[in-house]
């Protein structure tokens, strides 16, 4: 096919980008890039440049890019049954397998599957649902949801609000009044140094104790949080961290959501972060991995005890007014089977595992001495290296500065790798799809050590 000369013009034109700077690009003054093929864990743009895709798009990527037979499932299904609803108990074959697969993989006490978009919706479903069971219960003053500072729920109004990151609230008169938040279980950036993890433990679980306290616990509904803090800036909890957190939710009767949209099928080495973590949640939010982004599609897994809540109040109200004319579209159930079939026969999960643990010493190992390097972490296939000012006395650099997109600029200029610069902090994050190889992750490596030498000397 002919070049397109037009398509910058176009995309300045004519096409509103999520979390971009709409004026810059309006103008011409950032890049754009028009990505035109992918295969494995690399992708091409249309210049014809392969670039290492160490992020997986937004880590989503699980299987890798380029698979045919999630290719061919989806095709399948679109000459089959392009679509139908799931209203009043319809659905697809894909869209029941794929309930079931899922419930299979889930922890044990989970019970049904609901079925959306993306991560963002799912959210707002769990919020509706915990609301509605509160009012089924007789609490309807048990409401408000609590979240972290520096989790990632979505860019909803009320997913933008359980966010913790100010870009997502400045100017959208974010977070709404039922959402609060609480300590992020951040140990690299505590306020107290001289704490150890575990003082740091007790130190998070005292704060929730306190808000609730402050809030009163008859008006906590929930608390959501992400098994390891992702775009807040991929930092693993300190160990003990979700033991503290549930006992403290468990004594107030505070529901607890387990958002996997990232972990969810593999990401950390085990099926769901939840697993990795001893995670007991009520609800979990899936979407990402359960399609490995070839189609959208998210989720809600719903627990026997929130589902008996649910299936009473129908019993009083008639059918849930609650429904998306897309849940369980079936090109996405049919993309989420074949993409959970391949998974397990590559074991990519174990390989996540082994490669993630791979990458995250070999990260370390390389960074260790650089001034600059403040922390190398990370859990199965996520890593991210944070960059400070003073080593000694972790004093940060100046936002302004721009350290870690500078660093992650570099990457891509020098060596064509593909990090992320995490939206708070100078931070440079890691999450590439389960099938990458030592190779591969020596690759990343060693341009991360040159783009960083590059910027920070
Ligand atoms: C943990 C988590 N939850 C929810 C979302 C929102 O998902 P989406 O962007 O598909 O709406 C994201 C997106 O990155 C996420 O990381």
């Amino acid at each position: 096919m002919l070049k397109n000369d037009q398509l910058d013009q176009w995309d300045r034109e004519n096409f509103f980008h999520p979390s971009t700077h709409l004026a810059q690009h309006a103008r011409g003054e950032s890049p754009n890039r028009v990505i035109k093929t992918a295969s494995g864990v690399f992708i091409e743009d249309r210049d014809g440049n392969k670039l290492l895709d160490a992020f997986a798009g937004l880590y989503c990527v699980n299987a890798g890019y380029g698979r045919q037979e999630i290719a061919e499932a989806i095709a399948d299904q679109a000459r089959e049954l392009a679509y139908y609803h799931s209203y009043v108990g319809h659905g697809t074959e894909a869209s029941i397998t794929l309930a079931k697969m899922i419930l299979d993989r889930a922890p044990a006490n989970m019970s049904k599957v609901y079925f959306g978009l993306g991560g963002s919706d799912a959210n707002e479903t769990n919020v509706k649902l915990i609301w509605y069971y509160n009012n089924i219960l007789g609490r309807p003053e048990k409401k408000k949801i609590i979240s972290r500072w520096r989790g990632y729920h979505g860019s909803g109004l009320v997913t933008g609000s359980l966010t913790g990151l100010e870009l997502f609230h400045k100017k959208f008169d974010l977070p709404v009044d039922q959402v609060i938040h609480t300590e992020a279980p951040y140990y690299y950036r505590r306020a107290d140094l001289d704490q150890s993890e575990e003082q740091f433990v007790a130190h998070c679980a005292a704060e929730l104790e306190a808000l609730i306290a402050r809030e009163g616990a008859d008006t906590i509904a929930a608390f959501i949080g992400e098994p390891v803090l992702g775009t807040g800036g991929i930092v693993p909890p300190p160990a003990g961290y979700w033991e503290a957190i549930q006992a403290v939710l468990r004594k107030h009767d505070i529901l607890l959501v387990a958002d996997e949209v990232v972990t969810g099928f593999g990401r950390l080495g085990s099926m769901f972060g939840s697993d990795h973590y001893g995670i007991e949640a009520d609800i979990i939010t899936i979407a990402k991995g359960l399609t490995s982004a070839y189609a959208p599609l998210s989720g809600s897994i719903v627990s026997d005890k929130v589902w008996k809540v649910l299936e009473k109040g129908t019993d009083e109200n008639g059918p849930i007014g609650h429904g998306w004319t897309y849940s369980a579209h079936p090109i996405g159930a049919a993309a989420g089977v074949a993409n959970l079939k391949l998974i397990d026969e590559l074991n990519l999960v174990s390989n996540a595992g082994e490669v993630g643990a791979y990458l995250n010493a070999t990260m370390a190992e390389a960074l260790a001495g650089h001034a600059h390097v403040g922390d190398v972490r990370g859990e199965g296939m996520l890593c991210a290296v944070e960059f400070v000012k003073d080593k000694e006395s972790r004093t940060f650099f100046d936002a302004a500065d721009k350290i870690g997109p500078q660093i992650s600029a570099k990457l891509l200029e020098q060596d064509k790798v593909i990090a992320r610069a995490m939206p708070q902090g100078d931070i440079l994050g890691f999450a590439p799809p389960f099938c990458l190889t030592r190779a591969e992750a020596d690759q990343v490596v060693a341009a991360t050590v040159r783009a960083v030498g590059a910027v920070l000397g």
